[in-house]
């Protein structure tokens, strides 16, 4: 189904023969949406910009849609739509399903490379911030026919397996009775340890070896470890209300076998060379090597990142891969992809997107960090906001937090102002919805029965009318970007705009077909910030 919007620049960019690239007006005075087509194409044909604004004005045929076309100043055409088509949009949004969503034209199957945290550690707030990203990617292009396979890159592989392995047998740990705080307590004595002692160094070492080739008991307490941090991530998971679970896991193990097929691959290919004993691509027009394997025959995060490529590609036969992951990692997806592409790991027609994300920082301004100015953890930041309100809201308001500024920017983590019901946060989405809820209630107790919107009389109504008809194009352009604050900022303006709406004209306290048109409105409103909400994983409750 194509938004209103959608077909009225279809038909314009039939007669003007290119993109009009349709504005919303940026004053109502000028209806409901603009186009400056006229003086581009004025420009590139060195003709008058109204006389083409006039001429484009009288070929097209919108008059089904639009008020009559009005040309203003140098030549921008200014468009209108009609109370009545605003309605029909509505009320076929309210009739449909998916909340007028649709299905993407041209499906894709994509990997949202997720969350990822590492074994033996608490999740900290940059795998929060990936995690509630990845989550809200995997439901908007889901929620668009996408196929989307999530894949959780656990780090649960690499040398310091070694040290945590060996530090388990020497203190006669049973890693399998640890929590995850306590493995990380270990990890941090280990590291300590093998600062310590060069002997342990070295044990710490053999038991690399022992891990690779396989020995039994060193495979036993590596999965223990796992095992363990595993039941802690899942727990995190559960608090958060995300989507992800066991089967998507796809830990940095997996590839094992796959590392030295890789290398080989690209050595017999000659795209990667020896280099002082290791193995290395130079991607074209860098002079920084990938490394393949080190001058100590180990594989390391590269090397997995491309046997993840090639499988994602080959066996789950992706064509878009999303990788959500802090900024900091930004040169390293860089060189993977280049790398990619040389090998033909990634062919033309699939796309590998890393969608970095800043760092979420203290009221102060710094990097956020607990009293003793240790790293936070994920779980404190929950329990932090959850001082402030229930569950379901202090977890709307950090998400919300973290998915409506430019994903790239830092953002101050300030729970008292993140928990609020006024200005742009979560809780003020949620609260809109429990509030229409609310009014529904009322009239299904009160009796009253509504179908349709057939009455847009109020500018303050047509202006949610309106808003109501860009909720699929928002959606599409999110699955587009990949920028979801562009939904938050859509529902917080649909949000604004039923407030100003309600308190200006009675729903309830209205007569006959005026009050049934304005329930209905009501109701497509709340379809809509429901389905809005789900999206970027926040739960649309019904009473606050
Ligand atoms: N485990 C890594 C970390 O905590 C993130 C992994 C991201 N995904 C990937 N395919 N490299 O930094």
């Amino acid at each position: 189904m194509s938004s209103l919007a959608a077909i009225i620049s279809a038909r314009l960019e039939e007669v003007a023969g290119t993109d009009p690239e349709l504005r919303p007006a940026t004053k109502p005075q000028f209806g409901h949406y603009q186009t400056s087509v006229a003086l581009r194409l004025a420009k590139a044909e060195g003709a008058q910009p109204r006389a083409i604004a006039e001429r484009l004005v009288s070929s097209v045929r919108l008059d089904d849609l639009c008020e009559p076309l009005e040309i203003a100043g140098p030549g921008f055409i200014n468009i209108r739509i009609k109370a009545s088509a605003l309605a029909d949009a509505a009320n076929q949004l309210l009739a449909g399903e998916n909340a007028g969503l649709g299905q993407a034209s041209s499906p894709r199957r994509v990997i949202v490379d997720y969350s990822s945290p590492n074994v033996a550690k608490q999740m900290h707030v940059g795998h929060l911030r990936s995690t509630i990203i990845g989550d809200c990617f995997t439901r908007v292009l889901r929620a668009i026919g996408h196929t989307v396979i999530p894949q959780n890159h656990v780090g649960d592989w690499g040398r310091q397996f070694g040290m945590l392995v060996e530090q388990i047998i020497a203190e006669g740990l049973d890693a399998s009775s640890l929590d995850l705080a306590e493995a990380e307590a270990l990890y941090q004595r280990a590291n300590q340890h093998l600062k310590d002692s060069e002997e342990f160094a070295e044990r710490a070492r053999q038991r690399v070896v022992a891990l690779q080739a396989g020995d039994e008991q060193t495979r036993a307490i590596w999965q223990q470890l796992i095992d363990v941090s595993l039941a802690g991530f899942n727990a995190t998971y559960q608090r958060m209300n995300v989507l992800l679970s066991d089967d998507d896991l796809a830990g940095e193990s997996i590839y094992n076998d796959d590392l030295p097929v890789v290398a080989a691959d690209l050595e017999s290919r000659g795209i990667a060379v020896m280099d002082n004993g290791a193995l290395v691509v130079f991607p074209a027009g860098s002079d920084t090597p990938a490394i393949i394997r080190n001058s100590q025959g180990g594989f390391g995060y590269t090397c997995t990142d491309l046997a993840a490529i090639r499988y994602r590609t080959g066996k789950l036969g992706a064509n878009r891969l999303i990788y959500v992951v802090g900024a900091p990692q930004s040169f390293h997806f860089e060189q993977v992809f280049a790398v990619a592409r040389e090998a033909g790991y990634l062919l033309d027609g699939v796309t590998a997107e890393h969608v970095g994300f800043g760092q979420v920082l203290g009221a102060d301004g710094k990097k956020f960090s607990t009293r003793e100015g240790t790293a936070v953890t994920l779980n404190s930041l929950l329990d932090e906001a959850g001082l402030h309100a229930a569950p379901a809201v202090a977890l709307a308001a950090i998400k919300y937090a973290d998915l409506s500024s430019g994903l790239q920017k830092d953002y101050v983590f300030d729970a008292e102002r993140m928990v609020a019901t006024t200005g742009d946060t979560g809780p003020y989405l949620q609260y809109a919805h429990a509030r229409i809820d609310g009014i529904l209630r009322k009239a299904a107790t009160d009796g009253v029965e509504f179908s349709e919107i057939t009455q847009l009389g109020e500018t303050v109504e047509l202006n949610v009318a309106l808003l109501l008809s860009r909720f699929s194009q928002t959606v599409y352009a999110v699955a587009e970007t990949l920028q979801p604050h562009r939904l938050c900022t859509y529902l917080y303006e649909l949000a604004q705009a039923f407030s100003v709406f309600y308190e200006n004209c009675p729903v309830l306290r209205s007569e006959g077909e005026l009050r049934s048109s304005r329930l209905a409105l009501c109701r497509a409103t709340q379809l809509v910030l429901a389905k809005g909400l789900y999206l970027l994983g926040i739960e649309a409750l019904t009473h606050m």
